[in-house]
């Protein structure tokens, strides 16, 4: 397997908001957690990606307090998971892979409820309850048991939840499972919001577009050990590298194209292709020399180019080539990443 794991040449950069080593948690036989090692850096966006049962949920109630490791260290805005848990879960937030409100209560009462539980005047409580109905579009459901919200309100409502204390530092276990399209939507934007406030978050999900939108970096974990680790991008270039589209105004064009770049040896290791339906030339890019001296020569020999740009593979091809598996959700749409490059 090729080694993705982070090199020392590209170190992270800012204060660590999270920080875990060598995290292992067992159950009976099962290695929930053998060993994971990440990092979240202050105000960014970590995206915990992995096939079911890879352990996502554990790493989460480690962070948690929920769960005591059985081995490792983890420190959460400083304070160590084992040693200072109160002090932990005063900075923190968890909206959980499963809805945690009570179904009886009204929206309102379930926000006044967690408020008291943090130590909130009943003042404070109240008015905490209702600036985060208003700014989770719950205001007109406010009076409504929890039990008539869709799904899409009762995420929004367990997001408003997990926001009551401030918290420094948010951990989101599939927050948008199960739900449609507008709604994850409207979930993402709330969390880019709280993240443009300077939260940090720790997402777990198994949507490639809800990595892509919301994660800086990526962690893949699976069957408790870390597989890969990086930038969106980083991750994308290593498993796939980038591929040039060249798309010439005339198709006939296309056999003479690929013959020059073969001579001079200018289309990689594996070859340009010809893919004639699309009516593109598509040429494997190791370098930026390399991509330069592609667009140079057919600049040089004259041909006309009607488009051309590069694109990374997308993070469902990324997740299926280091997990070996496509990843679980349904409905994910695979994202082109598309580069424009001036000819
Ligand atoms: N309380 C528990 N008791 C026994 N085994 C557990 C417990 N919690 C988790 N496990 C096991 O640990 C492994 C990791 O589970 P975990 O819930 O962390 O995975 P996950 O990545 O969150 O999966 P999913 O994507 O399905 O939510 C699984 O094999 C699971 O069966
Ligand atoms: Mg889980």
């Amino acid at each position: 397997m090729v080694d993705m794991t982070r090199t020392d040449n590209n170190p992270p950069q800012g204060p660590l908001a999270v920080e875990v080593r060598g995290l292992v948690k067992h159950y009976g036989e099962t290695k929930a957690l053998d060993g994971v090692d990440l990092d979240v850096r202050e105000g960014t966006v970590l995206g915990v990606l992995g096939p079911n049962g890879a352990g996502k949920t554990t790493l989460v109630r480690c962070l948690s307090t929920l769960v005591i490791p059985d081995a490792g260290t983890a420190f959460v805005a400083g304070y160590d998971v084992v040693r200072q848990p109160r002090q932990l879960r005063r900075t923190i937030g968890l909206t959980g892979q499963y809805a945690s409100v009570d179904e009886k209560l009204s929206g309102r009462e379930n926000l006044y409820m967690i408020g008291r539980l943090l130590d909130l005047s009943r003042k404070d409580a109240r008015t905490r309850a209702d600036e985060l109905l208003e700014r989770f579009s719950l205001t007109d459901a406010a009076k409504k048991a929890a039990m008539h919200y869709s799904g899409g309100m009762r995420r929004r409502l367990d997001l408003a939840a997990s926001m009551i204390g401030h918290p420094a530092v948010l951990y989101l276990d599939e927050p948008t499972t199960g739900l449609d399209p507008r709604t994850r939507n409207e979930v993402w934007d709330e969390v880019q919001r709280m993240v443009s406030e300077g939260v940090t978050v720790l997402l777990t999900t198994q949507y490639m577009e809800e990595a892509e939108q919301l994660a800086s970096e990526l962690t893949v974990i699976d069957k408790g050990k870390v597989i890969a680790s990086g930038k969106v991008d980083e991750l994308k270039a290593r498993v796939g590298g980038r591929t040039l589209k060249v798309r010439p105004v005339s198709v006939s064009d296309l056999p003479g194209m690929a013959r020059s770049l073969s001579e001079a040896g200018l289309d990689g290791v594996a070859g340009s292709q010809i893919a004639s339906e699309e009516g593109v030339l598509l040429v494997p890019i190791l370098s930026d020399e390399q991509l330069t001296a592609v667009v140079g020569l057919l600049a040089a020999r004259g041909y006309a180019i009607a488009d051309l740009g590069t694109y990374l593979p997308s993070l469902d091809e990324v997740f299926l080539s280091i997990t070996g598996q496509k990843p679980s959700a349904p409905d994910s749409v695979p994202a082109q990443q598309t580069e424009e490059v001036a000819a």
